[in-house]
């Protein structure tokens, strides 16, 4: 017996120039993000562009340390700044990118399992989906229209939360 069934499509794309201009220019914030990265451990270079509900942009990158579990991603970086600075601001969309030290980062990179929790509650918190833009260094890009794309079951107890 199937009890809960999510459905929910990416769409693919395979240039930037496909990608409307809010899309395309979010994309490139990453990029540059990405660039400031400080990721001396695993050389792999993320960076996370959101678009605020104010039309601000706010950049993130992976942030490492040599106590290896005191790094944090991208995504986190980023959104826990929006959430810090801008608290009652929701977000629109955010942009994922990543490079590599050494190899081609040609496929779209998924932001991990922690960071898909804290972008769902930023959802929850403001009743809005968030669009999910992922590529690499280069390859196809992704769009997903919110984060259930890639957690459909969020850890949530009401009681505790809005
Ligand atoms: N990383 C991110 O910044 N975002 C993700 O979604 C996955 C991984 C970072 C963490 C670490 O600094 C490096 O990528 C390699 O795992």
């Amino acid at each position: 017996m199937e009890v809960l069934k999510r459905e929910s499509v990416i769409h693919q794309f395979n240039q930037i120039d496909e990608l409307n201009i809010t899309a395309q220019n979010l994309l490139l914030n990453a990029k540059d993000a990405a660039k400031n990265a400080y990721a001396p451990y695993s050389k792999f270079n993320v960076g996370c562009a959101l678009l605020l509900e104010n039309n601000e942009i706010i950049l993130g990158n992976n942030q490492e340390n040599i106590a290896y579990p005191s790094g944090l991603c991208a995504e986190r970086t980023a959104i826990f700044y929006a959430g810090a600075n801008y608290p009652t601001v929701s977000i629109k969309m955010m942009a994922v990118t990543a490079f590599a030290n050494g190899y081609e980062v040609n496929q779209p990179v998924m932001p991990c399992g922690a960071c898909l929790q804290s972008i769902s509650e930023f959802e929850l918190r403001f009743s809005k989906p968030i669009e999910i833009i992922l590529q690499g260094n280069s390859g196809p890009i992704y769009i997903a229209e919110g984060i259930k794309t890639f957690l459909p079951f969020q850890f949530f107890i009401k009681e505790l939360g809005m």
